[in-house]
């Protein structure tokens, strides 16, 4: 190669983007309890309608997901034209980015919170603005509030968090959502809504009726049991939801997602039956590890969060050798993802030794 070739111009914004760290995969006799995934197989008629469909996969897929679109706006009793999907809700994160922020404009949001919010904000060429978690696990919505100057563009609020799993509650959450000047983007991420069960919480559906600067991520990749589909949208007004259809990768939601989405929300009794099971899980873990003497914040998520600080590498390879894996974020602590029966039993009885 000559002396003066040059590699490709990449923008500088990506340098030093943390890389994304997946949950990590197992071997075959290992439980995954790393991704917040859901533990149960496709629900059978949800696979005969993409198995279906894949015959046609030839074909491109509708574009504008609209009969998808329609299924979800009549779910949640919006306008069609509130909902825009995306490839996953992190994917529709993304877009939400791009039609906000760029370089000199700032994103806030808790932290730890989902680990995709630096990686996609740096991407847009935005600043983060990152205000820590209270001692209880909490968002400081007081000090995120605090936060808000007039570079900022968009405010994303993870209710459920990930990774603690604590939930804001409705009068926390409006008096906040109340001192946001109207020109700045609060996201409501609720990946994790339908594991929800204390009342106090607010569904962000009714949150962003009357407030034109909320929207709302929802995602099929939980409950619904698809994240291998890829799909998630968000709920907003306008001019918001059309600035999603503008970022959005022309076709990205492909065929065999948009079926099953539609099968599944046809399908949603069964899927949140599931759901309400692996409820009763977090209840019997939560309650478990507390008798075994862990501090466990409350979970409103198919997760539960262990604050492991320096030891959290050691919980995580002990876990590992007893045949689960969870998903360690070093010297803060570890999110166990709420599974099989037979694998929360072998967490426990990692717990439990852990302890001595
Ligand atoms: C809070 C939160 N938001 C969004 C996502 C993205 O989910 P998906 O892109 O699969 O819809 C996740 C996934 O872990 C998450 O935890």
């Amino acid at each position: 190669m000559a002396d003066d070739v040059q590699t490709p111009k990449l923008r500088e914004a990506l340098r030093g983007i943390p890389a994304y760290k997946a949950g990590k995969n197992p071997d075959a006799s290992a439980f995954k309890l790393s991704s917040n995934e859901n533990p149960y197989p496709p629900l059978p008629g949800v696979l005969e309608a993409v198995q279906k469909s894949a015959e046609n996969f030839n074909r491109y897929p509708d574009m504008g997901c609209s009969a998808l679109s329609s299924e979800i706006a009549e779910r949640f009793g919006v306008p069609v034209e509130h909902v825009a999907t995306g490839t996953g809700s992190v994917g529709v994160a993304q877009q939400l980015l791009q039609a906000t922020s760029g370089p000199g404009d700032e994103v806030i949001y808790a932290w730890r919170s989902f680990e995709a919010y630096p990686i996609i904000t740096q991407i847009s060429g935005a600043t983060s603005v990152r205000v820590p978690l209270t001692p209880e696990e909490h968002h400081d919505l007081d000090a995120m509030a605090a936060a808000v100057t007039d570079r900022t563009r968009l405010i994303f609020v993870c209710n459920p968090n990930n990774p603690t799993g604590v939930a804001i509650s409705e009068d926390a959450l409006v008096r906040f959502l109340d001192r946001v000047p109207s020109d700045v983007l609060v996201v409501i991420d609720e990946a994790y809504r339908e594991f929800v069960r204390d009342d106090s919480i607010p569904d962000g559906v009714d949150l962003y009726r009357d407030r034109p600067n909320v929207a709302v991520l929802r995602t099929f990749s939980k409950a619904y049991g698809l994240a291998g589909l890829r799909v998630g949208f968000a709920i907003a007004h306008e001019p918001v939801a059309a600035a999603l259809r503008q970022t959005a990768v022309p076709f990205g939601v492909n065929s065999l997602a948009q079926v099953a989405a539609i099968e599944s929300l046809r399908a949603e009794k069964l899927l949140l039956e599931r759901c309400e099971a692996l409820v009763q899980e977090r209840t019997r873990v939560t309650e478990a590890l507390r008798e075994q003497g862990w501090t466990v914040p409350e979970s409103q998520a198919n997760f539960i969060w262990l604050r492991l600080g320096e030891r959290t590498a050691e919980f995580a390879a002990k876990a590992e050798a007893a045949g689960i894996v969870v998903r360690p974020f070093a010297g803060e602590g570890a999110r166990i993802t709420v599974g099989e029966v037979e694998a929360n039993d072998i967490l426990l009885r990692v717990t439990a030794e852990f302890q001595e």
